[in-house]
């Protein structure tokens, strides 16, 4: 399975419950790659959906240890373990860990992959939610870095990050 992320300079993600950023082009990517596929996130970041429903055109799987915050009709696991069980007969290559924060924390080291939208800026305000640093996490490396692309007079770069510790593992 993949992860993917939208990150500023210094990795951070989210603060008080939102992105940082609202790019539409990142948004199209990240539609364009997730969708016909599953989706794996925390509650919050459910909760930071328009009304908390969730993505069309994708299999929508929340954690959460409280399946009463989950409005009825959207899969549930318990914790990422159970996620990863309810995942186990995908294709690996269409299963995305979509954050937020705790759960990209609980699942990164499983992603094969990382798709991370990279900012180059330091967002404004005070990040609360970061992404680890695949620059200097052992057994991470860049496979693939897009052209720069300007929107809403911000610069970012689509790179794709390959996880070699799992190289031995499948
Ligand atoms: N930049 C990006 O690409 C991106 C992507 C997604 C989210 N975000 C941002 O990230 C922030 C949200 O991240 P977050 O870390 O605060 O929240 P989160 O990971 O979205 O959700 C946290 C919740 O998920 C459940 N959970 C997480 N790990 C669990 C585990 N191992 N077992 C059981 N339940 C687990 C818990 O729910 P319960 O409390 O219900 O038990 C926990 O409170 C927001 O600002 C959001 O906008 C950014």
């Amino acid at each position: 399975m993949n992860a993917i992320v939208l990150v500023d300079q210094i990795w951070a993600i989210g603060r008080e419950g939102r992105l940082l950023f609202n790019l539409p082009t990142d948004m199209e990517y990240f539609k364009k790659l997730t969708e016909g596929g599953t989706i794996i996130m925390g509650r919050r970041t459910l909760n930071s959906f328009v009304e908390g429903r969730p993505l069309p055109n994708r299999r929508n799987i929340v954690v959460t240890r409280n399946a009463d915050l989950v409005p009825p009709g959207i899969e549930v696991a318990p914790d990422a373990d159970a996620a990863l069980e309810a995942v186990a007969n995908e294709d690996p290559e269409k299963v995305w860990v979509i954050g937020g924060g705790s759960v990209y924390a609980a699942l990164l080291s499983r992603c094969r992959r990382a798709y991370v939208t990279k900012v180059e800026t330091v967002a404004e305000g005070e990040p609360d939610t970061y992404f680890p640093d695949l620059d200097h996490l052992p057994g991470w490396e860049v496979e693939e870095t897009s052209e720069p692309v300007t929107e809403n007079d911000l610069t970012f770069r689509f790179v794709r990050y390959v996880n070699r510790n799992l190289d031995s593992a499948s």
